[in-house]
């Protein structure tokens, strides 16, 4: 007998398709930056922040996936806690920027859900005077307010583990995007 917790959540997004979504994107990125690039002479390498922890898998591909020369770099955000509904709270890490002003952000996000962390994030860099903030998130749920400008998958309103996104810690590891064995019931 298993514990019920450690079942293997069921696949939503199989490991393929997300490192197809995932070269996709890469490309229309480089495609789009080298275009900006362009218009900006002397522009430097885009910086790729990474909110922490549910992206870091996100950003070890999507890195590889981006033919332009980046920085990458991450910032440490947590609204959860350990249950599955958003406490609306977001609390962002101060943020480390050696990079100076004026320079081009893509800030990469594992699920937008309600959207205030990605919000918190962009608010917190504009301190940092950017010359250019956009957003990406590799899924997107309905309820979401904040308009990425880079998405991978839409999903429904289900909680889901797995490619970095944990449930109160685990399942980050997963090679695919799951529902938990309860459903991804909220609670
Ligand atoms: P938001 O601020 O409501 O958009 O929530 C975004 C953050 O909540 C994400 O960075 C995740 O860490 C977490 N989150 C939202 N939905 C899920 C989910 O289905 N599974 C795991 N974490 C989630
Ligand atoms: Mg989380």
């Amino acid at each position: 007998m298993h514990d019920r917790d450690s079942r293997l959540p069921e696949i939503l997004i199989p490991a393929e398709d997300i490192a197809r979504r995932v070269t996709e994107l890469g490309r229309k990125l480089s495609a789009d930056y080298t275009c900006a690039v362009a218009r900006n002479v002397g522009a430097e390498e885009l910086v790729v922040l990474g909110v922490l922890k549910g992206a870091f898998m996100l950003v070890a591909d999507l890195a590889r996936a981006i033919s332009i020369p980046v920085v990458v770099d991450f910032v440490r955000a947590a609204s959860y806690g350990s249950g599955r509904v958003s406490s609306g709270d977001v609390r962002i890490e101060p943020i480390a920027w050696p990079y100076g002003e004026g320079r081009d952000v893509l800030v990469v996000e594992d699920v937008l859900d309600t959207g205030k962390t990605l919000e918190a994030v962009v608010r917190a860099l504009e301190e940092f005077r950017p010359r250019s903030v956009k957003t990406l998130a590799l899924l997107r749920k309905p309820a979401a307010k904040w308009p990425a400008d880079y998405v991978g998958f839409e999903i429904e309103d289900t909680f889901v583990v797995g490619y970095g996104l944990d449930d109160a810690g685990k399942w980050r590891q997963l090679p695919y995007v799951g529902i938990p064995c309860d459903g991804g019931e909220r609670r």
